[in-house]
C-alpha cells in the first residue's frame, strides 16, 4: 500500500469541505506521530471544537508529547500491541515493548500531572493464531499501567488487500473462522474485561470508534461506519471506513475534486446495498459487515457454537492445565526487526 504523510493544506480543505465533521481519528497506515505536523492538526481541530483520538504503536509518545496530547484535549489515545511479552512483541512488530510501555507511563503520568481525565488511554489488540492465549498479560499490563480506555480486539484481518501483502509467516497467523468466533465470545464473556469496560464506561468519554460502533445491531443490515463515517486518505481519495484500502476499484471520491455531496451520494448507494441484503464488495471479509448480515439463525448458531466450544471438554482441560502458546514467530523479515 502505497504510503505518505497527509499535506497539511490537503487536511485544511478537507476540513473546509466537511464542515459538520464532529470526531476524527488521525491514524491511517503508518504512524501519525511521526507526521511532521501532527500536533499542528490536532491544534487545528480543537480550535475548531471538533473532537479528537488517535491509534498509535505508542513506541514515539516523549514526555513533551504526553503533555501536549493532554493539553489538547483529546478524547482518546489507543495503543496496538498483540502481546505484552517483549520477545512476542519484538517478532511481531520489530520494536521495543519497554519503550511502548515508557510513552503510556509518560502519559499516564502527564493525566495525574495536568489532572485531566483526557485522553482515554486503552489498548487495540490485533490477535494473531498464535498470540490467542496472550490476553491474561494484556489485562495485567493494562492494570498494572493504570490506564481507563478499555481493550479492544480485532482479529488479524482477512480482507483481500490485507491478506494479499502478507508475508508467509502472517498469513499462518490467520484465525479460521471458528476461531475468531470463539474470540468475540470469550470477550464478551469475560469477567475482568467487562469489568475493565465498565469502568471505562463510567468515565463517559467516547473515542471515535465508541461513537462510531454506538447502536450497532448484529442482523440489522446496517453498519454506522458506512452510515456515519468517511475514511480520507493521504491522497485526499475518500473510502467508507478505515478498512477499505483499495482505494483504486472502491474509492468514493476524492477531496476537491467530487463535491461532498457525490461522495456521500455513493456512500449512501453502499448503505442501501448492505439494507438489501448484499454485502458491498469494498466490504468483503469485514467482520462488522458479517455480523450485520447475520439472520437470527446464524446469530444463534453463533452463540451455541461459541458456548459449546468454550464449555468442551478439551476447552476446559486447557484453561485448567494452560500451556506456554507455541509460538512459531518470527513474522517480519530479519531486516525489519
Ligand atoms: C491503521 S492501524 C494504526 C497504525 C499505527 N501505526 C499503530 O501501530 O497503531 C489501526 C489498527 O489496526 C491494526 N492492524 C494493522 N494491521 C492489521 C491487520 N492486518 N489486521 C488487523 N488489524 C491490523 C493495528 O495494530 C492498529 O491497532
Ligand atoms: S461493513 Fe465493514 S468494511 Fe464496510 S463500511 Fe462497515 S466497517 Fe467498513
Amino acid at each position: 500500500m502505497d504510503q505518505a504523510d497527509l499535506p497539511f493544506e490537503r487536511f485544511e480543505s478537507l476540513l473546509a469541505a466537511h464542515p459538520h465533521v464532529e470526531h476524527v481519528e488521525l491514524q491511517g497506515e503508518g504512524e501519525s506521530l511521526l507526521h511532521p505536523r501532527f500536533f499542528d492538526m490536532v491544534r487545528a481541530l480543537r480550535t475548531k471544537n471538533i473532537k479528537v483520538s488517535i491509534i498509535t504503536n505508542g513506541s514515539l509518545i516523549s514526555e513533551s508529547h504526553a503533555a501536549q496530547l493532554v493539553a489538547l484535549g483529546i478524547e482518546k489515545v489507543s495503543v496496538s500491541m498483540e502481546s505484552a511479552e517483549s520477545e512476542t512483541f519484538r517478532q511481531i512488530r520489530g520494536g521495543k515493548l519497554e519503550k511502548v510501555i515508557a510513552g503510556l507511563s509518560a502519559l499516564v503520568a502527564e493525566k495525574n500531572k495536568q489532572k485531566s481525565l483526557r485522553p482515554i488511554v486503552g489498548l487495540s489488540i490485533t490477535v494473531l493464531r498464535d498470540t490467542q492465549d496472550h490476553l491474561p498479560g494484556i489485562i495485567a499490563l493494562y492494570k498494572k499501567l493504570g490506564l481507563d480506555g478499555g481493550v479492544t480486539f480485532q482479529p488479524l484481518s482477512t480482507m483481500p488487500l490485507y491478506e494479499k501483502n502478507y508475508p508467509a509467516g502472517l498469513r499462518q497467523q490467520v484465525l479460521s473462522d471458528h476461531e475468531v468466533d470463539d474470540l468475540w465470545v470469550r470477550v464478551r464473556m469475560h469477567k475482568e474485561l467487562r469489568q475493565i469496560q465498565k469502568r471505562k464506561d463510567k468515565l463517559r468519554v467516547d473515542s471515535f470508534y465508541d461513537e462510531l460502533l454506538a447502536g450497532f445491531q448484529p442482523g440489522t443490515r446496517r453498519c454506522p461506519w458506512l452510515e456515519q463515517g468517511l475514511y480520507v486518505n493521504h491522497n485526499g481519495i475518500a473510502t467508507a471506513c478505515c478498512m477499505i484500502k483499495d482505494t483504486e476499484r472502491f474509492r468514493l471520491g476524492v477531496i476537491g475534486e467530487d463535491t461532498p455531496q457525490q461522495i456521500l451520494d455513493r456512500r449512501k448507494a453502499l448503505v442501501t446495498e448492505l439494507a438489501n441484503g448484499v454485502l458491498p464488495a469494498p466490504c468483503t471479509g469485514c467482520e462488522l459487515g458479517r455480523f450485520a448480515l447475520m439472520n437470527r439463525w446464524q446469530l444463534f448458531a453463533f452463540a451455541m457454537g461459541g458456548v459449546l466450544r468454550r464449555y468442551s471438554p478439551r476447552a476446559i482441560w486447557r484453561r485448567l492445565r494452560p500451556q506456554k502458546p507455541k509460538v512459531r514467530l518470527p513474522l517480519l523479515p530479519p531486516s525489519a526487526s
